[in-house]
This record gives C-alpha cells, sequence and structure tokens, in this order.
C-alpha cells in the first residue's frame, strides 16, 4: 500500500537530533548520545542539552575547552547546514536552544497536506506486536474492567498501527477452566433439549452462570458431577465438547454487541486456544529444572516473591498460570512478536510479574526489561461511581456495557433534541441522522473519558461530565471539529468533495489550497504544535500512555481557538487534517455529515 512507500521523516525531535548528532561526532572521540528537547518558549523552540554531560565525562582529561559553556558554543556552531533551523543560541552552562525556521515549519505542513500524515509517523524498533485486551471471561459479566481495557487496548493498537508496527490484536477471552463443568452440567440438567433450542435455551448467560453457582455449592450430588464433566469436556468428549461451544457462542455474540457499537476490531484467541500446547512448554521447563514440587503442586519459584509460580494444580490440572506462560511462548516463537503488551486491571500485576519472570529464567526474554523481545503489562485502575466505590448501578452488582452505551446515545440524543427545538431546526432532521450523531457523541464521550486520564488512576465515571460541551471532553472537541468544518463550508469549498478525495488518515488535499504563511505568533504556536504531532504519539507509545495523547489534541484545540480568535485562517486545513488524524488514533467518530456540523454550529454549539 501507499503509506509503506511513504518516505518517513520521523519526528521533529528525531530529525533535530541527527543534525545534533552529525555535529557531536566530529567533536567528540566516543560516542555521544544526542539529548533534544521541546522547550519553553522563552528560550525557542527545542533544546540541546548534552554539554553539561559531556563536560563532566571530560573531567581531568586536556581538552580545549574551558567549561561547559564553551561546549555548548562548539556544539551549535559545529550544527550543519539545514533549512531547519532558523538561529541558534547558547545559554548557562551550555544550553544549545534551537529556533525552527518559519519557513520550514510551514513547508514541512505543506508536505504532510500533500503526502498525507503518515510521513509523520513516528519511527519505532518493533516490527510486529501482541496487543491482548479487552478479554471477558465465558459466561462471567463483562464488566467496565473489560469496557476501559477494550478502550484503551484499541487505541494502544492503534497508535502501533499508525507507526507501521503490525499488531496482532488478541482478545484472549476466559472460554476454560473448572467453571464450565458446573456450566455445562446445569444445561444439561435444565434444558434437555439444549441442542434443538437455540440461545433463548439459555437466555441470560450471566443470570444462567449464577444459578449455576448456587447449585453447584449447594448440591453435593451436582458438585461431583459438575466436576467429572470438567474431566470429560478435557478429555474431548463430544457432548461435552458440543455443549462448551455452545455457551462460548452465546457469550460472544453478547460480546460482539458491544465491539460492533464501538467498532473495535479484535481477534479471538482465547484460554482454550493454548491447551494444546502446555504440556509441551511445562516439559521445557522441566527439563530445565526449573520445576519443583511444592504441596502436591508443580510450581517455579520466582525470585522476590514469597510464593511461588503455580503451573500444575494440585489435582493436576492446569491454571491462568500456565495458560499465560505457554501463550507467551506461543506469541514469542510461533507469532514472532517483539513487543506483547497486555491491558487488564492493575490488580492483575502480580500474575503478569510472575510469569515474566519465569519466561527469563527459561531465557524466552531478554534479562533487560527494555531489550526486545519485550513484555508490558499495561495496568489500568478501577472505574468509580459517583459514591466513590467501584462502578454499579442502581438495580444489580454489574453494570451491563451496552446498557452504558445505550444510556450514553440516550442523552446525548435528547441534549441534541432539545437544542434544535430551541433553534426551530428539528423538522431538518431525520431519525437516522439523529441517531448517528448521537451515537458519535455519546460513545465518543465515553472513549475520551476513558483515555484522557492516566490509566493507572481510578476514574469516576460520571455522564454529565462526559458530556459536558465545555472542558476537556470528547463532545468540546467534535463541536471545535464540527466548528472547522463549517468555516471551510462558509469558505465556499465542498467539503463532500474534500471527503471524497480524502483516505482514512490521509486527506489528499488537491492545489485549490492555499500556501501556509506563518506571520502571526498565534499562528507560528499552532504551526509548531501540529508539527509536534508525531513525537506525543511516539511518546505515547514509548510508554504505553494514550493520555499524552488527549492532552495534545486538548491542547490543540485551544490553541486553535487562539489562532481562529486572532489570524485569518491558513491554517484551518492542516488543524481539519490534524484533528481527523487525531480522531482515528484516539477512534472518537468524527463521521458526521455535513448537515449535522452546520446544525450544531448553527445552534450555538460552537
Ligand atoms: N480474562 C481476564 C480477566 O477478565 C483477562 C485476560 C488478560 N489476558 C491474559 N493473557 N491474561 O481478567
Amino acid at each position: 500500500t501507499t503509506s509503506r512507500n511513504i518516505k518517513r521523516v520521523g519526528s521533529v525531535k528525531q530529525q533535530l537530533s541527527r543534525l545534533v548528532k552529525e555535529s557531536l561526532e566530529s567533536l567528540f572521540p566516543d560516542e555521544v548520545q544526542p539529548i533534544v528537547a521541546a522547550c519553553q518558549a522563552k528560550f525557542g523552540d527545542y533544546q540541546c542539552n548534552n554539554a553539561m554531560v559531556i563536560w563532566s565525562q571530560l573531567k581531568g582529561k586536556a581538552t580545549q575547552f574551558k567549561n561547559p559553556n564553551s561546549i555548548g558554543q562548539a556544539i551549535a556552531k559545529n550544527l550543519p547546514e539545514s533549512e531547519m533551523i532558523e538561529s541558534t543560541s547558547v545559554a548557562g552552562p551550555g544550553f544549545v536552544n534551537i529556533e525552527l525556521s518559519n519557513k520550514w515549519i510551514s513547508k514541512h505542513i505543506q508536505n504532510m497536506l500533500v503526502n498525507g500524515i503518515e510521513q509523520w509517523a513516528p519511527i519505532l524498533s518493533v516490527r510486529r506486536a501482541v496487543v491482548d485486551f479487552s478479554s471477558p471471561n465465558i459466561a462471567k459479566e463483562m464488566h467496565v474492567g473489560h469496557l476501559r481495557s477494550t478502550i484503551i487496548g484499541d487505541t494502544l493498537a492503534r497508535m502501533l498501527e499508525f507507526s507501521n508496527v503490525e499488531v496482532l490484536r488478541r482478545n484472549h477471552v476466559g472460554d476454560w477452566g473448572t467453571q464450565f463443568g458446573m456450566l455445562i452440567e446445569y444445561l444439561f440438567e435444565q434444558f434437555p433439549n439444549w441442542e434443538d433450542a437455540g440461545d433463548q435455551a439459555i437466555g441470560d448467560l450471566q443470570a444462567f452462570y449464577k444459578a449455576s453457582k448456587k447449585k453447584f455449592d449447594d448440591d453435593p450430588d451436582f458438585k461431583a458431577r459438575a466436576q467429572q464433566a470438567v474431566v470429560k469436556l478435557q478429555s474431548g468428549e463430544g457432548k461435552y465438547r458440543h455443549a462448551w461451544q455452545k455457551i462460548c457462542e452465546i457469550s460472544r455474540k453478547e460480546f460482539d454487541l458491544v465491539y460492533q457499537r464501538l467498532n473495535v476490531q479484535l481477534e479471538e484467541k482465547g484460554e482454550s486456544f493454548y491447551n494444546p500446547y502446555i504440556r509441551g512448554v511445562l516439559e521445557e521447563f522441566e527439563r530445565n529444572n526449573l520445576i519443583k514440587e511444592s504441596e502436591g503442586a508443580r510450581v517455579v519459584e520466582i525470585d522476590g516473591y514469597d510464593i511461588p509460580l503455580i503451573v500444575v494444580k494440585k489435582d493436576g490440572g492446569y491454571n491462568y498460570a500456565s495458560t499465560d506462560l505457554t501463550c507467551l511462548w506461543y506469541r514469542l516463537k510461533e507469532e514472532k512478536a517483539e513487543w506483547i503488551i497486555y491491558v487488564t486491571d492493575v490488580g492483575q500485576q502480580q500474575h503478569f510479574h510472575m510469569f515474566f519472570s519465569a519466561a527469563r529464567l527459561i531465557g524466552w526474554l531478554p534479562a533487560s526489561k527494555d531489550a526486545y523481545p519485550k513484555v508490558s503489562h499495561v495496568g489500568l485502575g478501577l472505574v468509580l461511581g459517583s459514591d466513590g466505590k467501584r462502578f454499579r448501578t442502581r438495580s444489580s452488582e454489574v453494570v451491563r456495557l451496552v446498557e452504558l452505551l445505550d444510556e450514553a446515545k440516550d442523552r446525548s440524543r435528547a441534549e441534541l433534541i432539545k437544542r434544535l427545538e430551541d433553534n426551530g431546526k428539528i423538522t431538518d432532521w431525520t431519525d437516522a441522522e439523529l441517531e448517528s450523531t448521537a451515537e458519535a457523541v455519546g460513545y465518543g464521550a465515553i472513549k475520551y473519558a476513558d483515555l484522557k486520564n492516566n490509566r493507572l488512576t481510578n476514574y469516576t465515571f460520571s455522564f454529565d461530565q462526559m458530556l459536558n460541551d465545555k472542558g476537556n471532553t470528547a463532545v468540546y472537541l467534535l463541536y471545535a471539529h464540527a466548528r472547522i468544518c463549517s468555516i471551510i463550508n462558509k469558505s465556499s469549498k465542498d467539503i463532500e468533495e474534500l471527503k471524497k478525495a480524502s483516505t482514512c488518515m490521509s486527506w489528499k488535499i488537491n492545489t485549490g489550497i492555499g500556501k501556509i504563511v506563518l506571520d502571526h505568533v498565534d499562528e507560528r504556536a499552532l504551526g509548531l504544535h501540529l508539527i509536534q504531532f508525531a513525537e506525543i504519539v511516539e511518546e505515547a507509545c514509548a510508554n504505553l500512555l494514550p493520555n499524552v495523547l488527549c492532552e495534545y489534541l486538548y491542547n490543540l484545540s485551544e490553541m486553535f481557538t487562539g489562532f481562529y480568535t486572532s489570524c485569518q485562517v491558513h491554517l484551518m486545513f492542516s488543524f481539519l487534517d490534524m484533528i481527523q488524524a487525531h480522531s482515528q488514533l484516539l477512534h472518537i467518530s468524527v463521521q458526521m455529515n455535513v448537515k449535522s456540523v452546520n446544525a450544531m454550529v448553527d445552534t450555538g454549539v460552537t
């Protein structure tokens, strides 16, 4: 595809680092890595901070430099000729302040407009990654924690995909384990004709799970049969396999409803998939003398933990750890992934760290945690209700995700209708238009609220907050986007035509566009911020933190407001492009039609 052929230049930071590296190479015989970072506007745009470090390394050696400042001077003077740099100055102990040239910034933006934003994709050192996210458990509830993992995992996958990493999006569903004995046995008992009955037989799978669990706890005969059922299932007996498949299928349908609504792609490779490989993997551990006996169980001892990692239970069965260890082996050896990322609640951290350590012991992973192949556990904080406790709905103890999505949509639809009625515009709208706009706003609001917080912190779920049109919310950003579309409309550009010419990530805007000139300070500030997009994505990828991207996008919107009030609209096209690209990454739907965009702006939601 074209995106692969695009000449990628890397971020501004990467481009500047290359220039600084050249300067350093000829000055200092020992290899020195360039240290370049964006800096406060009063100093310049970027800063090279190598001088002090080099000074301390040179201490005691005979050199031409009398202090760090003179090293800074030399680095600045030795920078290769480049149209990127307008001027440099050296401050205090050798900080080299770099001011970028306006001409280069505008040229850079223009390039992006013509060649697509892929040009700005950061250059990462990984080619293939696994993102293991969502991963609910069959027949148990899919709760807000899973929603959070779904949203954040999807965004991480998008960020990496944008950076040209091949991502295997994996749904590691809990579809194996002892609970199936109980479920199957209950199915046989309650619905003797289960094979002929449709899904209706089971009805609400969560209620079914609860009822079977109750029976399991109360009735010793049933319990014994359930335990036998597990054995029969695991030995592959047809009738039991079939029942298991049926139960999984019903669960899957429920999960898919949520994925469809959020438009999230996932490939299911559940726990059961790895089952056939477990024995072989454990044999490898045995051969390497890494498995011990402990209280009847087979375990791997891990440094720094009081308890060992149990890989075979006392009863001979496998567990979550045996599956995950095997799954890791599969991802590394069979799928050849270089970076494997797991997105779950932070409560599972110990589990992940323990089997990661086991994989280091056996040599599947390098000793250094930063070296590749690499594993990362992306821990998520809890979702809290307004009472500060784990989020629950009034009626039941669990929150049904579909209901949550419904409510977000209903609330945003109601708000939209209210505004349209106030402005006498309601008759212009079809139901379908209302529906799709309500979905864009409602689902976008839920996603953005989840993404904008640091993922490790607990966050309080509040419809009022996330659907507010002021402050750092999806609604505010969607309105910023709507407003720009409306300017384009008014400036007699046909937005449909622009859209037709566009593909998902890149708006190939044809020559109709004016040349970008950065005259006004606000214009320059916006231009600089735009071209920093690449390094923000890079940072977000490196630390697996989507909130960095949200913050950037919010600042971009605010800067646009500043620019919009004080300048002509030269940069509008690039802004629109950026916001489109970001929305793709964060996966907030901005697919509103022209009419809804206009109506939103006309109704005063600007
Ligand atoms: N099913 C687990 C849960 O609901 C999450 C699985 C995460 N992935 C993994 N490879 N362990 O908590």
